[in-house]
């Protein structure tokens, strides 16, 4: 497949993978995206996950068309990418290995590397002149490894931009892009909001016509809606206006206050409200739900003086990604010492802009006409 007047595509799309990463669902499977640059230097940017071996050394092959690889850019040393460098470099002993100082120093502890391997060392702002074009290598740590670094090709306007613009899902399966993008960002890079606005400040000087990630789709046309949402995302700025209801109930209790709540929210004419079993639903969904939303309510049991496990666990990981910038609302249910709206004050503490919105619900047990009342105060509140 031709991406632009170099660029070919040499990926491989992976249905087979259960959990992305050890721990994402990817009901349409995952692509691993590699690219073949064909200039007077031929170049291969990335490898692909362990399991793909065979066929992807035939795109490499076939993309090549009788070329020997003069180079093979490292763009990031997680396995999904970088599983298959020493078996291209049986294949191909000669290829000159491009990557950072710290590309290297991992890829000698994750492989045992010939001593007679060519390295080319890379420093941020480095170029490399393929023949028409030049790749200038820039460097993105934290997103969202410490070695992470990008290739802009110039005069063809290209950027490899390894994890950055990636999504779940295989090439050959049609879906929303955003959808599985912003799971995907949320869930990998989330944390590193930081470290992504300062990739996004680097590329905003360079005139871009192609988007070539390591995973999903090539983006090629109207690149400013990618640029934008990652802007958003990375920002914690809200992407929408909405509502997003997490619960974790054991008896059934707390899922009808939770439900009713959603139920009032709609009767008031809220914009978007979307109810979440943390235990039986996708946590990462949750997670990507609570940052596209502008408010979020958290309904859970008291536990063991604590807050229900499921609960504790989603709320860790947006803690984990700075959740920010949100309204929150709660309810919370026990029936001898209800505190689990204390527990998850405590966790927000040192959370930045996060407002709590009055009044807490606590249900007794089950719901009753005052627990009804404030639930229906607290929708007005946060309609
Ligand atoms: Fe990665
Ligand atoms: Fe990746």
């Amino acid at each position: 497949m031709k991406i632009s007047d170099s660029v070919r595509y040499a990926g491989v799309n992976d249905h087979k993978v259960d959990l992305f990463e050890g721990q994402y669902d990817v009901p349409n499977g995952m692509a691993y995206n590699s690219y073949v640059i064909m200039d007077e230097k031929s170049v291969v940017m990335d490898t692909v996950d362990q399991n793909f071996t065979d066929e992807w050394l035939a795109n490499i092959e076939r993309e090549l068309s009788g070329k020997k690889p003069d180079y093979l850019v490292v763009s990031h040393m997680e396995p999904d990418h970088s599983a298959n460098i020493l078996n291209f470099l049986k294949k191909y002993p000669e290829t000159t290995v491009v990557g950072n100082a710290q590309t290297f120093n991992m890829m000698g502890q994750f492989f045992d590397l010939p001593d007679n391997m060519n390295k080319l060392v890379v420093k941020n702002g480095d170029t490399l002149e393929i023949g028409k074009n030049t790749l200038t290598f820039v460097f993105a740590p934290m997103v969202h490894w410490p070695e992470v670094m990008v290739s802009y090709m110039t005069p063809e306007n290209v950027l490899f931009s390894a994890d950055a613009f990636g999504k779940f899902g295989a090439l050959d399966v049609e879906e929303d892009w955003a959808c599985e993008a912003r799971r995907y960002y949320f869930g990998i890079v989330g944390k590193y909001g930081a470290q992504a606005q300062n990739l996004l400040k680097a590329a905003s000087g360079l005139k871009i016509d192609v988007i070539c990630p390591l995973h999903g789709p090539i983006l090629t046309e109207n690149l400013s809606y990618y640029l934008d949402l990652y802007d958003k995302w990375s920002s914690y700025t809200p992407e929408n206006e909405g509502i997003i209801i997490a619960y974790a109930s054991v008896y059934g209790h707390t899922k009808e206050a939770a439900e009713l709540l959603k139920e009032l929210l709609e009767k008031k004419g809220a914009p978007k409200v979307s109810i979440t079993d943390l235990a039986r639903d996708d946590m990462a969904e949750a997670v990507e739900d609570a940052f596209r939303y502008d408010r979020l309510v958290l309904a859970t049991p008291t536990y063991n003086g604590d807050v229900f496990p499921f609960m504790r666990t989603f709320i860790d990981a947006l803690l984990e990604r700075n959740y920010q910038k949100r309204k929150i609302g709660i309810i919370e249910n026990g029936t001898w010492a209800p505190m689990a709206a204390k527990v998850i004050k405590g966790m927000f503490e040192k959370s930045k802009d996060i407002t709590f919105v009055e009044p807490v619900v606590t249900v007794k047990s089950a719901l009753n006409s005052e627990s009804r009342a404030k639930l229906e105060e607290l929708a007005e509140e946060m309609k």
